[in-house]
This record gives C-alpha cells, sequence and structure tokens, in this order.
C-alpha cells in the first residue's frame, strides 16, 4: 500500500534527469533530422517524460497517447497485455516513436511494438527513459534507452507506486 511506503534514496537527480532527456532528444533529432514524427506516450507513467521530451524535439511532431494494462497486479507485470486507451489517429506511412517511462520484463512494449507493425507505420522506434534490464522476461532493447537502473521499485518523474509519488520531479528508491 502507497501510504505505508516511504520515499528512499535519490536514484537520479532533477538535473541528471534533465541532462539525459536532452541527450536522448539531441539523438532523436539527428535520426529524424526535423521529419514528421509520431510520439505515442504510454499512460500514465509517460506523461512527465514526454512533456519534457517533445519540447525538446524538432520537426513535425505530433503526440498521441494509449493505455496498456497487463494482466497480472502490483508490482509485477506479467503475461498478455491488454489496450485500455487505442490511439485514435492512423499511424499507417507514419514515423512513430513509442515513449515508455521504464522497461522492466519488456512484455508491455515487445507485444504493443508487434500490435502497432500490424498497423503499417512507416518505422517504429521505442524510447525509454529508464531500463531494468537484469528483470527482462523477453528480450526486448529499446532504440534508446536513458538509464540503466538495478532492480529496484522506483518513483516519481511520472512513476508511480500505488498511484503516488508520480509529482516528484526526480526518481528515488520506494521503501517498506
Ligand atoms: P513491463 O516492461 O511490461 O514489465 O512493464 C513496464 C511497466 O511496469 C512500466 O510502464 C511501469 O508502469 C511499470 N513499472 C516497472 N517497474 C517500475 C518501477 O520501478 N516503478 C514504477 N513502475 C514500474
Ligand atoms: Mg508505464
Amino acid at each position: 500500500m502507497a501510504e505505508q511506503r516511504k520515499v528512499g534514496e535519490i536514484l537520479l537527480t532533477e538535473e541528471e534527469i534533465r541532462v539525459k532527456v536532452t541527450e536522448l532528444a539531441d539523438k532523436i533529432n539527428a535520426d529524424y533530422k526535423g521529419g514528421n514524427l509520431l510520439v505515442i506516450g504510454i499512460l500514465k507513467g509517460c506523461f512527465v517524460f514526454v512533456s519534457d521530451l517533445v519540447r525538446k524535439l524538432q520537426g513535425d511532431i505530433q503526440v498521441q497517447f494509449m493505455q496498456i494494462s497487463s494482466y497480472g497486479d502490483g508490482t509485477v507485470s506479467s503475461g498478455k497485455i491488454k489496450i485500455k486507451k487505442d490511439l485514435d489517429v492512423d499511424i499507417a506511412g507514419k514515423n512513430v516513436l513509442i515513449a515508455e517511462d521504464i522497461i522492466d520484463s519488456g512484455n508491455t512494449l515487445s507485444q504493443l511494438v508487434s500490435i502497432l507493425q500490424e498497423r503499417n507505420p512507416k518505422s517504429i522506434k521505442v524510447c525509454t527513459l529508464l531500463s531494468k534490464p537484469s528483470r527482462r522476461q523477453v528480450a526486448f532493447e529499446a532504440d534508446y534507452t536513458g538509464f540503466e537502473i538495478p532492480d529496484e521499485f522506483i518513483v516519481g518523474y511520472g512513476l508511480d507506486c500505488g498511484e503516488s509519488f508520480r509529482q516528484l520531479p526526480y526518481i528515488a528508491v520506494i521503501e517498506d
């Protein structure tokens, strides 16, 4: 329960995140060269990251959101994903960049990329702020990864524990 959890050690400061988001945006800008890009944020955890990232992107940028849930509960996501909120645009022929807060088991993104591929985008890439490589259940690597972090449950900068702590400007470990 969130009310029993306390925010512990700060893993990534506001400044470290700011520098990294700028680096990610620089790479994306270099790759797409100011062309058209449809950024798809994966709710809810992405909302702070997407808002910071897109303000550093150049070109004709559009922003859409999807919400995905996985069957399974708590801090362990497993199994088949379910689209809770789908796109309201056609992505056929478009350059798509999925923006995710964190890749953990890899289940969500590996399945989501397959689903979106069937809609015939021109290209599809994934940008994640955070990744926990040691937790993968399926092999999945993003095209752009901000930070690789150890297997600890973290909150802040959009990420929650029981819907709390999303507003923190830094990323911190949660403690019992
Ligand atoms: P997965 O890669 O399919 O396991 O799912 C990743 C999702 O699990 C993320 O989008 C988050 O919503 C959630 N998640 C994984 N690790 C954490 C964490 O440490 N803090 C908060 N949410 C997490
Ligand atoms: Mg998420």
